[in-house]
């Protein structure tokens, strides 16, 4: 009883003296402690090496020693992958994803930027590889997966199907009957930087494959088998850029030389790589190379005019 009273009599005025005057000091205090917690937290994050914030949460590293040993060995994570700012709804989503349980597993194989990231990403190759950007801006690799995919001549002809998405459109989330309905195809380019580089990589020249979501070394791309109309073997350039080229601008299953979108170079030009001529990203063909090879350059003009 005695106790009742003792508390019941005096807590609450002693509580209520405390609360008026502590309250701003202790906010003042923790407001003060916050501030200096995310400025550290921020330059440390914001200029600290790799070692000390990005690989400080990805345990196998995998990433990391591909980058390494990568040309871009000396660019920071942050410059491709974004600043503390530039990317923090990813960092939020990374940190959450960090303390309930990531597949790193899964993480060190599969290539895992979302669509979105790509798109982000890609813009950034710009700041430091103007030249190479403004030229494939320039190239129909530059044009919008909206011309590919939502041409109605093309589509009457040819109806979309999945496979579409491989040679333009390859970052497209979604299967083909999701993705013809969008209607922002127009501001998604249909084959950006990373269709044919791949960052974490000691070779960079690697072809984006949908099929396996990641990036196959041009080197090791398989190379069609070209025949004539009458059946003759037509010798191909074995060099890797030639084998990335030919991988899109591919025969048909009978390797018909100059079927579908190959190109092929036959006659006084058989043997030549695509990039002897093509060179730069804008993939214009120097003219003193020789005329155009391609026995199908007809065929283009056929497919634009709708047949
Ligand atoms: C708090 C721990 C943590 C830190 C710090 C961190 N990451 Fe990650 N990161 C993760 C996790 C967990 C995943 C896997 C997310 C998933 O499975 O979707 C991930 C995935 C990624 C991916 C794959 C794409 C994605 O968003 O899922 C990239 C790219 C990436 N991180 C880059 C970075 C960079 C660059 C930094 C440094 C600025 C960084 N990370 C710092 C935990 C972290
Ligand atoms: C030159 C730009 C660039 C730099 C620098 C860079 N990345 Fe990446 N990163 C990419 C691209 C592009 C991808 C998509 C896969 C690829 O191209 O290798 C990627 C993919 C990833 C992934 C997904 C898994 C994978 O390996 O494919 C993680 C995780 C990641 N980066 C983390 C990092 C970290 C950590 C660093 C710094 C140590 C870093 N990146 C540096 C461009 C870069
Ligand atoms: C912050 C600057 C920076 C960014 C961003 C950047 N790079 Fe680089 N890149 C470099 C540097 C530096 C080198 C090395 C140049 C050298 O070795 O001469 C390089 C080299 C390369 C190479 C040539 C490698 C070789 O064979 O020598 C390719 C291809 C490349 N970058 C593609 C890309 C792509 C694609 C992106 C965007 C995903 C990108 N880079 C983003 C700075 C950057
Ligand atoms: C990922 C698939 C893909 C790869 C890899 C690829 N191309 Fe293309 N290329 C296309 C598509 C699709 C078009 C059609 C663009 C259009 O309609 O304008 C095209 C168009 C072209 C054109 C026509 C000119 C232009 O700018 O539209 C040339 C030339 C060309 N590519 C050369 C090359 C060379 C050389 C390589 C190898 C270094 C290559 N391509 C690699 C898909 C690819
Ligand atoms: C093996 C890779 C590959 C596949 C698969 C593929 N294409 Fe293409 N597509 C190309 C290439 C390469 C070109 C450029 C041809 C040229 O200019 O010689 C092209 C050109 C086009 C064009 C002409 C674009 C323009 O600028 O006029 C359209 C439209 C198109 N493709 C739609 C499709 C559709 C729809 C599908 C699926 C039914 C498809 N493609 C499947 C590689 C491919
Ligand atoms: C259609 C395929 C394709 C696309 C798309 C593409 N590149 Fe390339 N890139 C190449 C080829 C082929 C080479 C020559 C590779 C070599 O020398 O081994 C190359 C080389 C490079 C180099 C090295 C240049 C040098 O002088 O050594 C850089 C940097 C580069 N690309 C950046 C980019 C950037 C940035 C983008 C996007 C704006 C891009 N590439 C898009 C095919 C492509
Ligand atoms: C001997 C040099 C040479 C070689 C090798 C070569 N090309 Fe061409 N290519 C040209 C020339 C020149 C043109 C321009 C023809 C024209 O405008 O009609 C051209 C045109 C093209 C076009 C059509 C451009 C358009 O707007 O109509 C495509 C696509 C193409 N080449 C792709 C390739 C591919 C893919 C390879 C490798 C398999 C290749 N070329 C090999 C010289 C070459």
């Amino acid at each position: 009883m005695r106790f009742r009273a003792l508390v019941g009599a005096r807590v609450p005025r002693a509580r209520g003296r405390a609360g008026r005057a502590s309250l701003p000091f202790f906010a003042i205090i923790a407001a003060a402690f916050g501030v200096a917690a995310g400025i550290g937290a921020f330059c440390r994050f914001e200029y600290g090496s790799p070692e000390k914030t990005c690989i400080l949460c990805h345990e196998i590293r995998g990433s990391r020693e591909r980058w390494s040993k990568s040309p871009h060995r000396n660019v920071n994570c942050k410059d491709c992958h974004g600043g503390t700012f530039e990317a923090l709804g990813d960092n939020v989503k990374r940190g959450i994803k960090h303390v309930t349980g990531a597949d790193y597993a899964k993480l060190d194989s599969v290539f895992c930027l979302s669509e979105r990231q790509v798109e982000v990403l890609c813009a950034r190759c710009a700041k430091c590889h103007r030249a190479e950007a403004e030229q494939w801006a320039r190239s129909g690799h530059c044009k919008p997966a909206s011309v590919f995919l939502k041409d109605e001549t093309h589509n009457a002809a040819w109806k979309p199907a999945d496979n579409c998405l491989r040679c333009h459109g390859m970052f497209l989330e979604g299967d083909m009957s999701s993705i013809a309905g969008r209607n922002d195809l127009a501001s998604r380019r249909a084959i950006p930087c990373t269709a044919c580089h791949r960052m974490h990589a000691e070779e960079p020249l690697q072809l984006f494959s949908r099929n396996e979501w990641t990036s196959v070394p041009a080197a090791d791309l398989c190379l069609q088998k070209i025949v004539t109309p009458d059946g003759h073997p037509v010798k191909r350039s074995l060099d890797a850029q030639n084998r990335l080229c030919a991988n899109c601008h591919a025969a048909n299953a009978e390797g018909i030389a100059g079927s579908s979108d190959d190109r092929t170079p036959t006659g006084a030009q058989e043997g030549m790589s695509c990039t002897d001529c093509h060179k730069g990203h804008d993939m214009k063909a120097d003219p003193s190379r020789g005329r155009c090879p391609h026995p199908q350059s007809a065929s283009r003009r056929r497919r634009s005019s709708g047949m």
